[in-house]
């Protein structure tokens, strides 16, 4: 959704922060304040028809814009809140559409940018569904995808070829963790006509305003830290005014909907999306620091550490970090790693990342990578057993405790 500019939620003056709070929340949704029947937030506001007066307030309905009521699919005041909340968090963006998952977000906003015989430009860090997408939805749309080395920028310049359309970012990468150079790829690209897209999820604009560095569109995937309780899933897309046009337009073609209920989850996350953060940031540096001189560990993978690979362009930047790193292991086997993972308590096994609860998975890219290696450069080719932890509200204390009783399993089973 697209409105006027906010002043009370973003206007001179007011941070990220303080943005959290006031965002999407507009009297015509919520009341005005000192009014009876005024509340802090908008509704849930179910519906599919909405109603008109008469026939003539029907026929006279105004094309297709934000913030008007026509039909469920084009949302309601909580999902327009949302959207709303969402680009006054994004310096530059004009508007956000909402998409059903952050898959979803990312197929909707390819979908948008490309044609058929286009090249798309893919990070080859990216996160696996988005691979999957490129080899399968968009090879049959007549997309061709190449893959680039995340941390080369002179290799993706030289990527660009004239039926190159559109780049797909993705930093940190979310399994390995590389911090891309964005402002130069994003430059490269634009000097060529090439569309930049960034998966950012990571950061969120709190930690890098993505549109500010200078890329075209911001993706999010909001199941993570937009949500922050592993309990609703949802994608966005920021963007400027001509690509918030026509994402929205594709977006209406392809159907996309986001259930008023989710979008009320998700501004309640949203709300407290920085605190969150702050403390998880702060969590997984000392449990990053903590790891980095054990015996077991080969390597830490975590932007904010200093000394890992990419600090110095996320100390560049980056405003913020999150719970979300990895580790690698020196030597071992699949067995002593699973031995790992099934000796923590404290850690969930499974899929996604950014809730309040802290999560474990094994990090294996070597047989996905195309354009890039893994171990990474620099690491002995025998250190290839990762984990990824997503750090969640638990003392930190206690997530070491937790980890140290893993690796102990890890030493035994090796
Ligand atoms: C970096 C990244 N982007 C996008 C997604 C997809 O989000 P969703 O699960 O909401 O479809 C994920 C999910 O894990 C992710 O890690």
């Amino acid at each position: 959704m697209s409105f006027p500019e906010d002043e009370a939620a973003h206007g001179p003056g007011i941070r990220p922060g303080t943005c959290l709070v006031r965002a999407g929340r507009r009297a015509e949704w919520t009341g005005t304040p000192g009014h009876p029947g005024a509340v802090v937030n908008p509704p849930v506001w179910r519906a599919s028809t909405h109603l008109y007066p008469d026939m003539a307030a029907l026929r006279d309905h105004p094309a297709n814009e934000d913030g008007r009521f026509y039909y469920g699919r084009r949302g309601a005041p909580t999902q327009w809140a949302l959207a709303d909340a969402l680009t006054a968090l994004e310096p530059g963006a004009t508007g956000t559409v909402l998409y059903p998952s952050g898959v979803a977000a990312i197929a909707g906003v390819l979908l948008t940018v490309l044609r058929p015989g286009d090249v798309l430009l893919m990070t080859d860090n990216a996160y696996e569904p988005s691979r999957i997408m490129a080899r399968g939805l968009l090879h049959d749309f007549g997309v061709e995808t190449r893959w680039f080395d995340p941390c080369d920028v002179a290799a993706f310049e030289a990527a660009i070829c004239p039926r190159t359309r559109a780049a797909l970012l993705e930093s940190p990468g979310s399994l390995t963790m590389e911090v891309q150079d964005v402002p130069a790829l994003a430059a490269a690209a634009r000097a060529k006509g090439v569309v930049t897209v960034l998966d950012n999820t990571w950061a969120s604009p709190l930690g890098f305003p993505a549109l500010a560095h200078g890329t075209d569109i911001s993706v999010m995937s909001l199941t993570k830290h937009v949500s922050g309780h592993s309990d609703c899933m949802m994608g966005s897309a920021s963007a400027g005014v001509d690509w918030y046009r026509k994402l929205r337009l594709r977006a209406q073609g392809l159907g996309n909907v986001v259930s008023p209920d989710d979008a009320a989850l998700m501004l309640r996350g949203l709300r407290t999306m920085k605190v969150r953060l702050d403390a998880e940031t702060t969590s997984a540096l000392a449990i990053a620091q903590w790891l980095e001189p054990r015996p077991e560990i080969a390597c830490v993978l975590c932007p904010m550490l200093p000394g890992a690979p990419g600090h110095d362009l996320w100390r560049r930047d980056f405003t913020g970090g999150c719970g979300l790193f990895s580790f690698v292991l020196k030597g071992g086997t699949t067995d002593a790693r699973d031995a790992l993972i099934d000796a923590l308590s404290l850690f969930g096994i499974g899929y996604s990342w950014g809730g309040f609860e802290s999560l474990a998975t094994p990090v294996d890219p070597a047989g996905i990578r195309t354009a890039s290696r893994w171990p990474l450069p620099g690491m002995d080719p025998a250190d290839r057993f990762g984990v990824r932890l997503s750090i969640g509200l638990e003392d930190t204390a206690d997530l070491i405790g937790d980890l140290e009783r893993g690796l102990a399993a890890w030493s035994a089973a090796t």
